[in-house]
């Protein structure tokens, strides 16, 4: 695997993304971004995934909001699932940069130039060490050469995110069970039919976690699933994979279940990050009828016991996060 070779990669790439953004920031139109944030996996910010927030950090896209044109409908719930915002490293990772930069000035203290000029001179040589020991062969995907080294970075926290959390193994999406089934509760209660003087549904219910907590929900759901697993050895079939999860879990990751009060009954569209979704099975529609989602999830809804579903996996060392 990839960090047996650079057990600090990551930090290194913190150190040097800091490094580029001040080099490059003259060529950027939006100042102290760096061209590689793209590709922080799970540490990758939300306005990557939207970038039109950098222009207006308040906008909100509607025309996402897709019931079927031909049919009169509403919204009339929204069921929220929403990862926390950027936050601090973990006590364990400030002591490691924290190491990595007391390395960085006491070398630059040696040398003759400052700071940028020792980072510049590793930066060139890490990419060398990346070319020549882990990535022969591999593409230019981008020009840059750092840009090249991060995709091979980010595939490996997407390795870790896969089989630690998702459809890597099936215990990891059956964590979710308790959470699918509120969801589901939730919507069959806001769906249900009502008399006109009965109140109408709560307008929403929101939920906040982690990225340990969507990405379990999202591989229950059956999304984000291709064909083929990424592995440590088939990085260049990779390319086009839709597991990335600084695509799916950046920051401020959010799914949301909106559920409309249509003709022809209630109809359910799912969001993610603020992009619709289709439903695995369901793919006709943007927002399928809600009978229909549920006839397609009937498996889970009549099982995903928590309580079974662990004890047919002892040893699984189960972690779920609120
Ligand atoms: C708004 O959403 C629509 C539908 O998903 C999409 O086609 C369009 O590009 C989005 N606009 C912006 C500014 O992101």
């Amino acid at each position: 695997m990839f960090s047996v070779l650079l057990p600090t990669n990551s930090l290194l790439v913190a150190a040097l993304s800091l490094l580029l953004t001040r080099l490059s920031s003259s060529s950027l139109s939006v100042p102290d971004i760096p061209h590689i944030a793209a590709y922080f996996g799970t540490k990758t910010r939300y306005e990557e995934v939207n970038p039109h927030l950098l222009r207006d950090l308040t906008s909100v896209n509607t025309s996402v909001l897709k019931p079927p044109p031909n049919e009169r409908c509403s919204p009339v719930h929204l069921t929220a699932v929403i990862r926390h915002g950027s936050r601090y490293p973990t006590v364990k990772n400030i002591r490691r940069i924290q190491k990595l930069s007391e390395l960085v000035r006491r070398e630059a203290s040696r040398g003759s130039g400052g700071p940028e000029d020792w980072l510049r001179e590793i930066q060139s040589r890490w990419d060398m060490c990346v070319r020549e020991r882990r990535c022969r062969g591999v593409a230019m995907v981008s020009g840059h050469p750092c840009v090249s080294s991060l995709q091979v970075l980010e595939y490996k926290s997407d390795l870790k995110q896969y089989w630690k959390r998702s459809h890597g193994h099936v215990i990891s999406g059956l964590s979710s069970c308790p959470l699918f089934h509120h969801v589901f509760r939730t919507l069959d209660k806001a769906g249900r039919p009502r008399r006109s003087t009965e109140a109408s549904p709560e307008p929403a219910s929101i939920l906040l976690g982690h990225a340990e907590t969507l990405l379990p929900l999202l591989s229950l759901l059956g999304l984000y699933k291709d064909q083929t697993p990424p592995t440590a050895n088939n990085y260049h079939a990779q390319h086009g994979r839709s597991f990335r999860s600084g695509r799916i879990v950046p920051y401020a990751a959010n799914l949301l279940f909106v559920l409309y009060d249509c003709q022809r009954g209630p109809r359910l569209q799912l969001l993610i990050n603020e992009s619709p979704v289709r439903f695995p099975g369901l793919e006709a529609e943007d927002a399928p009828l809600y009978r229909d989602v549920r006839a397609t999830y009937r498996h889970l809804l009549d099982g995903c016991d928590f309580n079974r579903e662990s004890e047919f996996f002892p040893h699984s060392n189960l972690r779920i996060k609120a």
